[in-house]
Formats: structure tokens, sequence, C-alpha cells
């Protein structure tokens, strides 16, 4: 039997990168998997991947960062009884480029800290309405080494990751009783077209300082997203795991 069969996976911006092999991995270990995500072409094309290697999939386009948008995402799986078992709180912007925090203006603070630590209590918020009536499910948050180390020119994202952690360690602890697990994946580097905004010079610098000497790969961000998902973590709550090539944060 596959680990999650009969599951409802919820992947926030599965449309790329790491959120995609987050969904792609959850569908072919049984899980119908709805692909939240605001690019409403990204989501289309997630679910088909995923139909097409024969997994279930449903594409609802969202933005995490609009709270009416996120409550009207849980309302319609309440209408089609497909109630969370698994959230994934993965969508992500960054800004353009790496900029000073003198030079930050309130738009991009505010558009940062909106999709990664509001959209992640949105959708958290949404979910363990669901979840803790029938007392059990499963929060997986994406955060970044960027919340446990900062990264300079990042702030906001440094921000919005480290608060995600803290949030994470929060609500674990509230939800604990009741049957829900709450944890935190904060990664290194991984070849994601997130990376495309830092600077090109960036790319051997981020090799360079990565002990494993290479960048990470979606998949493996999405293997530890399966244990977290998993009863093979059953007794895992609260927790920060850090995939990240041997990076010391
Ligand atoms: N790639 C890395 O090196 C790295 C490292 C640490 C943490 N992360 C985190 O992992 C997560 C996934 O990032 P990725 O590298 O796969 O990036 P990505 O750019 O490939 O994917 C992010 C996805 O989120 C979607 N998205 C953006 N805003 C959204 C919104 N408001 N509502 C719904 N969807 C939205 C995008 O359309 C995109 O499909 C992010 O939270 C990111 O911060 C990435």
């Amino acid at each position: 039997m596959s680990t999650l069969q009969n599951r409802t996976a919820v992947v926030t911006g599965a449309g790329s990168g790491i959120g995609a092999a987050i969904a792609r991995l959850f569908a072919a270990e049984g899980a119908r998997v709805v692909v939240a995500e605001l690019d409403e072409a990204r989501a289309n094309q997630t679910a088909r991947d995923i139909e097409a290697d024969g997994g279930k999939a449903l594409a609802l386009p969202v933005d995490v960062g609009n709270a009416s948008a996120v409550a009207e995402l849980f309302a319609e799986l309440d209408r089609r009884d497909m109630p969370a078992d698994i959230l994934v709180n993965n969508a992500g912007n960054t800004e353009s480029e790496l900029t000073p925090t003198a030079e930050v203006s309130d738009q991009v603070w505010d558009s940062i800290l909106r999709v990664h630590l509001d959209g992640t209590f949105y959708c958290t918020r949404e979910a363990l309405r669901r979840m803790t009536p029938r007392k059990q499910g499963i929060v997986i948050n994406l955060g970044s080494v960027a919340g446990l180390s900062g990264l300079p020119g990042a702030s906001s994202y440094s921000a919005a990751k480290g608060g995600i952690i803290a949030f994470t360690k929060a609500v674990s602890q509230e939800v604990a009783p009741l049957g829900i697990r709450v944890n935190c994946i904060a990664p290194g580097w991984i070849d994601t077209p997130i990376l495309n905004n830092l600077p090109d010079e960036w790319r051997p610098r981020m090799v360079k300082t990565t002990p494993l000497g290479r960048l990470g790969r979606p998949e493996e961000i999405a293997t530890v997203a399966l244990f977290l998902a998993s009863d093979a973590s059953s007794f895992v709550t609260g927790q920060v795991i850090s995939p990240n090539g041997g990076l010391y944060c």
C-alpha cells in the first residue's frame, strides 16, 4: 500500500520547483493532490503531469496572501468532500534582486511578508479549522536557511522565513494534543527558478559554500516532506529539518 493512500494533500505554490516535486511525489504515494497555485497555467501543468503519471490531482488557482481567496479554496474542498489531511505551505516569492535594507520599499516588504508569512497563517488557519474536529492532520511549512542564519540583502525574506519557523514551533505545541503535527523544512540552496533573482556570480558561491559541493534538487526536499507527511514521522512535531548539503546555520 502506498504511504499516502486516501489522503488529500494541499500543496501551495505547486506549479514550480519544490512544490511541484512534492506534489508529484505525494501523488505517486497515493495522495489526492490539490495544486494550490497563483499561476493558473502552472497549476494546470502540474495537475496534468500528475495525471499523466497515473496520479490524482486537482488544480485550484489561489493567491495564498489573500485571506478570502484562501477561505474560498478550503470551502471548495468542503463542497467536494475533500478535507485536507496534509497541508504544505510552500508558495513563495522573492525580491527581484538583493536589496540593502535601507532601500527596501514598503511595497516589497509587504509583498514578501504577505505571501510567505500571511499566506502560511491563512492556509494553516483554514486547515486547522477542519483538522481539529477530525483530530488528525499534518502541516508542513517551508522555511529556509535564510530564516536560520539570515541572508544579507534579503532581510524581508529572512524575516518572513524566521517568522514561519517561530510560527511552526508555537502552533505545533498548541495542536499536538489534538493529534495534529506541524513541522518546518528549511532548505539550503535548491536549484529552482526562485534562484534566478540572485546575481549570476552567486551560483558558484552557493556551490562553494555548500559542503556537498552542489545545489540541491527539488526532489531532495520532496523526500523530506514525504517523511514528515507519513506515519514514519509519527513522533516528530515542532521541528525544523534543514536539508542543506551541510551548510552550517
Ligand atoms: N529554491 C531554494 O533555494 C529555496 C531555499 C529555501 C527555501 N525555499 C522555499 O521553498 C518554497 C518553494 O520555492 P521554489 O524554490 O520551489 O520556488 P519557485 O519559484 O520555483 O516556486 C514558487 C511557486 O510559488 C508560487 N506562488 C508565488 N506566490 C504565490 C501566491 N501568492 N499564492 C500561490 N502561489 C504562489 C509561484 O507561482 C511558484 O509556482 C518557497 O517558500 C521558498 O521560499 C526555496
